[in-house]
């Protein structure tokens, strides 16, 4: 056999599995018994000398000493202490799920190039729909991302509203335009404004509450600002929470602003739509049904591999306004909406991976209830741990979390020589103690947890995503702290 077929050969792909499958497995394991570092901190310049680029001109096989070199120096998403980014620890039957899928290769740009996961997607979509509270006749497609998500229901948003043909004449063809947008949205609505060639004032500032939540009475005055600028307010994207501190935007008064406005609302809901499926927390979301648009991450609260979005809209017909665009030689419809099933029509991909099978998978296997449980256990764990927080003597708390997401940091009370605390460190240097800290906790790979700039200052963040986080796991975060800060 040539090489070529012996890439392929069935049995050694057979066996290859197993052994792929079982590495991955004791790495599970030794993650849930909290073993080995969270990040095997590593310079950037020694990690690419650990990964050189001398690819030999024949096969030298060593696949499994590469793969055991990844799982070594890759960050452990399954380990308790990841406390870090809001990025899932993946369900191992979606990461099942997702290595079935990039065997199965079916571009899904096209109906017939994914007949079964065009099926499964457009599943998951009307149920998220249905959950959301939106009407029949809502739907809505996956896509890579919350980044492209939030990018393709602007450009719907700006198709429907601009009161011109934006998609065929260009930024220029008509008044400027912009979007109403809290300083607190994710950074990819703001580019996706500059993508649009609305320039940098097309995210128009609308001011926040202390609790860094859109103020809705502020509204009116951010839209007569807009709109004496030159500019023409399209819509409002409410952050449904925001990715800092996981606050979450009053969409029923937004909703109103915008039905009298006569505005596109847009939820960038990527973190916090799950919080639909559990019925302590779902009252976050109050409002949301009155939403133009929505982007609901999987990736994020649903335990999925990166990447599932979904975006959805109340009135699917203005899916197909995203990207108004006709390919002859994929689509044989002149109208699109004639052929629903032809998911390329309104995504950013062509060709796109089998998205909707892993979350088909796991909502079919464990059922509808699991997520909004894990849901409401990290919410609730996250409220515990600011309780921990407030008692602390040694600690501040930013906010109270809403969501899952807690910014804290560490201040300790400066004692004088007779015990009395006098005085606090200046803010640089509590800042620089942050971040100290911070970084000391995560190159010894106790720990992996971020930092975020609020106006007080520099905070420590955690979001709390693993499901094998503990209360206790989270005190030891605390004292792992402490000792970073006793040790200079
Ligand atoms: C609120 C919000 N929107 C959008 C995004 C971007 O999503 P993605 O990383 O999937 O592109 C994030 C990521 O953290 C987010 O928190």
């Amino acid at each position: 056999m040539d090489t070529l077929q012996n890439a392929y050969d069935p049995e050694a792909f057979r066996a290859l599995g197993y052994r792929v499958v079982d590495a991955l497995a004791d790495y599970l394991e030794r993650a849930r018994r909290g073993e080995g570092p969270v990040l095997p901190w590593t310079a950037p310049k020694d990690q690419a000398e650990r990964f050189p680029a001398d690819f030999p001109a024949k096969p030298a096989g060593g696949f499994e000493h590469l793969l055991k070199e990844t799982l070594e120096h890759s960050t452990n998403l399954h380990h308790p202490h990841f406390v870090g980014h809001q990025v899932a620890a993946p369900l191992p039957l979606a990461a099942l799920c997702d290595f079935a899928a990039a065997f199965l290769n079916n571009g899904m740009a096209v109906y017939e190039m994914g007949p079964a996961a065009t099926a499964m997607e457009q599943a998951v979509v009307k149920w998220m729909c249905g959950r959301l509270g939106f009407p029949a006749g809502a739907g809505g497609i996956l896509t890579s991302g919350g980044s492209p998500g939030n990018l393709t229901a602007l450009l719907a948003a700006r198709q429907v509203k601009a009161g011109f043909d934006a998609w065929e004449a260009g930024a220029s063809g008509g008044p400027q335009l912009c979007a109403l947008v809290s300083g607190e949205a994710h950074y990819c609505v703001k580019r996706a404004a500059q993508m649009m060639g609305w320039g940098k004032d097309g995210a128009w500032p609308v001011p926040v509450d202390a609790h860094f939540r859109m103020k809705a009475d502020a509204l009116p005055q951010a839209f007569a600002q807009a709109v004496a600028a030159g500019r023409k307010p399209i819509a409002v994207v409410a952050n449904a929470c925001s990715t800092s501190t996981g606050s979450f935007d009053p969409l029923e008064e937004i909703a109103a602003f915008c039905a009298e406005r006569g505005l596109w609302l847009h939820a960038d809901a990527a973190h916090g739509a799950p919080a639909i499926l559990s019925p302590q927390y779902r009252g976050l979301l109050r409002g949301i049904e009155r939403a133009d648009s929505v982007v609901w991450d999987a990736h994020k609260m649903m335990l999925m591999p990166a990447l599932a979005t979904a975006v959805l809209f109340r009135d699917e017909r203005n899916a197909y306004h995203a990207f108004a665009q006709h390919a002859s030689y994929l689509f044989a419809e002149k109208k699109p909406e004639a052929e629903a099933h032809n998911l390329g029509t309104r995504t950013l991909e062509c060709t796109k991976r089998m998205i909707g099978f892993k979350l088909y998978a796991a909502l079919s296997v464990f059922g509808t209830d699991f997520f909004g449980a894990y849901v409401t256990r990290s919410f609730d764990l996250a409220k515990r741990f600011a309780e921990t927080l407030k008692a602390a003597p040694d600690f501040e708390l930013a906010l109270e979390p809403e969501a899952n997401i807690v910014c804290f940091r560490y201040a300790p009370k400066v004692a004088g020589a007779d015990g009395r605390a006098f005085g606090a460190p200046t803010p640089e240097a509590l800042d620089a103690l942050q971040a100290r800290i911070r970084r000391s906790v995560n190159e010894r790979g106790t720990f992996y947890l971020v930092q975020t700039r609020l106006p007080a200052g520099l905070f420590l963040r955690a979001a709390l995503m693993n499901p094998f986080i503990t209360d206790a796991g989270l005190g030891e975060l605390l004292d792992a702290l402490r000792a970073a800060a006793r040790t200079p």
